[in-house]
């Protein structure tokens, strides 16, 4: 099977699950219109990178989907939730998201905001419950990594600094360290907490969680890299959303900095630091060193 052959099968398995959540889950009693909002902020398409990682992290320690899957359902409702929010007029003000309208476009603001605050509380719900892992002391602890990663000092404060340097600070721009820092705190949290409850749920010990936290260091930045690359010279139709918004916008980002040929050079570099990071784990890290590979030369 091909990498994105992988990527795709475990989607479609990723999206059973979150659509399970509405049915019999615990959204299942969801007032209907904030309901129909939730579910188009959650499936509608997406890559499922995040689960993935979670899933494939877990993998390498021996344990399988199935022990992976409440923390895989909870990092894609934190990830969606921050997608809704994320194209609101007041924050990037899209239209478009994964080839449909936003949720602010197919419904309203404030259904919009409410969806985003649902699918926020559904994560730590679906942690919580006992039925996300036998060991209460495992629950807590990726519940503790979540809140960490997708807070104030994680994704929230991220998107704020990105959008504080957007519309206020933009006279003067942002130094390469800043936007690592805005950029790490953003996207890099998130995708490396998933790379890090892989880690937990398979109870590796703390030199393979150490290793598998400078690995999602080293993608998460190569992701954001690789997004704000594909608005610069993305393809829309591919990338489910609209491209060319970042420099009008007058976003903090390298590909603004340093131009695109110098971020592929350090897009080169990162699929390095990732395979160097997975080293120990030697043919087990397979599919997680395709995954680097995939996100450093995606068209989507
Ligand atoms: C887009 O994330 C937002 C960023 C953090 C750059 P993805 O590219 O993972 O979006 P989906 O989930 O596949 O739509
Ligand atoms: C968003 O970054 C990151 C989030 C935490 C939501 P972008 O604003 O660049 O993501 P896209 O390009 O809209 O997907
Ligand atoms: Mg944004
Ligand atoms: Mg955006
Ligand atoms: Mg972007």
């Amino acid at each position: 099977m091909s990498f994105a052959q992988t990527l795709a099968h475990r989607a479609e398995q990723i999206d059973a699950e979150l659509a399970n959540l509405f049915v019999a889950g615990p959204a299942a009693a969801t007032p209907s219109r904030l309901r129909e909002a939730m579910r188009h902020a959650l499936l509608g398409g997406g890559k499922r990178l995040r689960p993935f990682l979670v899933i494939e992290s877990a993998y390498l320690f021996g344990a399988g989907a199935p022990e992976a899957a409440a923390s895989a359902a909870a990092i894609e409702c934190i990830h969606s939730y921050s997608l809704a929010h994320d194209d609101l007029p007041s924050m990037d003000n899209d239209a478009t998201r994964r080839g449909h309208p936003t949720v602010w476009k197919a419904f309203d603001e404030w259904t919009a905001i409410l969806a985003g605050d649902g699918l926020l509380t559904l994560a730590f719900e679906i942690l919580a419950d006992p039925s996300a892992h036998p060991d209460p002391a495992v629950r807590a602890s990726l519940s503790l990594l979540l809140a960490r990663a997708s807070g104030s000092a994680g994704m929230v404060g991220g998107q704020a600094l990105d959008l504080a340097w957007e519309k206020l600070d933009s006279t003067s721009p942002a130094t390469a360290d800043q936007v690592r820092e805005l950029q790490s705190m953003k996207t890099g949290a998130l995708i490396t907490c998933a790379c890090e409850m892989g880690a937990v749920i398979g109870g590796a010990d703390d030199e393979a969680r150490r290793a598998l936290r400078t690995y999602g260091n080293a993608l998460g930045f190569a992701f954001q890299i690789a997004d704000d690359l594909l608005d610069a010279e993305g393809d829309s139709s591919k990338t489910g959303k609209a491209v060319a918004k970042d420099k009008a916008l007058g976003k903090a980002t390298l590909v603004e900095l340093w131009g695109p040929g110098r971020c592929r050079d350090l897009l080169a570099e990162l699929q390095n630091d990732c395979r160097a990071a997975l080293a120990p784990f030697g043919d087990k890290a397979t599919t997680l060193i395709a995954t680097a590979e995939f996100v450093a030369t995606r068209d989507r």
